[in-house]
């Protein structure tokens, strides 16, 4: 299991030497089982990149705590775990190296021949293309490069961040099929993360919902949503014309349904289900 306890995230705001921060992730609490399809969804700039490089252990939280089966991550095990989560990047032809041929890059993976041929024909890659460069590569191809290396890798968990923007719409559902058909069995922990609420509910057992850098909303559900931002966010119609008010919810200038306590008070994420969270004092 993937634990985060109460993680906070911050950014220098500009420059170096500014001494102006932006939260980015403020006190998120989640898990992710091995097995399970987890989805993330959120507005831009939610948070949900800087949590998925959290939850793959590319950076450490500024404060809070990440556990991996059980064991804390810290400054000095934080290489040696990374491998167990392995992460799937919004743009493949970023995140392969563009030097490197496509057996060079699954090669650092592993060295084991055989072992690539099996993953090439698990994401179905043809061997041709073994020694071209990506941009020799459709998008498609480039993703499942970036899938048998993940593969390859041996990881328990795997993040998606945004994992079919960069793809046309077929290529999109071939890449969904064929991750489908990778997890047929739940050997690995999946988490989706996406502002693609339509995506996420079609892919993911369990949901949370990300809103300025804190949890509002966990639930199995999609179809029976609770937060009043979760019910926006699904129907696509987030309103901008109300400005953000400095209030103790951090929905309030946007919120249908605030009440003079929303203004003063912050909501805590409160269970109200078996899997169903909500942070909202409507269902307190
Ligand atoms: N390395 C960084 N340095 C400074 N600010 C950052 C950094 N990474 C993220 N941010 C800021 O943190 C906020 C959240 O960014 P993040 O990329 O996590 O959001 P997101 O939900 O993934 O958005 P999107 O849907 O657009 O990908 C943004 O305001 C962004 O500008
Ligand atoms: S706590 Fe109040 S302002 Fe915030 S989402 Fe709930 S009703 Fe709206
Ligand atoms: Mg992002």
């Amino acid at each position: 299991m993937i634990e985060l306890k109460c993680v906070y995230k911050k950014y220098k705001r500009g420059l170096f030497f500014s001494k102006s921060y932006v939260d980015v992730l403020e006190g998120v609490s989640l898990y992710a089982k091995k097995g399970e399809h987890l989805g993330i969804i959120g507005e831009s700039g939610a948070g949900k990149s800087t949590l998925s490089r959290v939850l793959s252990l590319l950076e450490l939280p500024d404060k809070g705590k990440v556990y991996i089966n059980g064991e804390e991550i810290t400054r000095k095990n934080i290489s040696k775990k990374r491998g167990i989560v392995g992460m799937v990047f919004q743009d493949p032809s970023t995140s392969l190296d563009p030097k490197m041929t496509i057996l060079s890059t699954l090669r650092e993976a592993s060295a084991n021949k055989d072992e690539i041929d099996k993953v090439l024909c698990e994401v179905g890659l043809r061997k041709e293309l073994l020694n071209k460069r990506p941009y020799e590569l459709s998008g498609g191809e480039q993703q499942r490069v970036a899938i048998a290396r993940v593969l390859l890798a041996n990881s328990e968990y795997f993040i998606f961040d945004e994992f079919t923007s960069a793809l046309d719409v077929s290529t999109q559902a071939k890449i969904i099929n064929l991750l489908c058909n990778i997890n047929k069995n739940r050997d690995y922990g999946f988490i989706f993360v996406s502002h693609d609420v339509k995506l996420i509910g079609f892919l993911s057992d369990r949901v949370y919902v990300l809103y300025k850098g804190r949890v509002v909303e966990e639930t199995k559900d999609l179809s029976d949503v609770k937060h009043p931002y979760t019910k926006v966010l699904l129907k696509g119609e987030i309103d901008g014309s109300d400005s953000f008010v400095d209030a103790g919810c951090s929905f309030y200038g946007f919120c249908p349904y605030r009440m003079e306590k929303c203004m003063k008070e912050k909501p805590e994420l409160k269970k109200i289900g078996e899997y169903e969270k909500v942070r909202c004092f409507l269902y307190d």
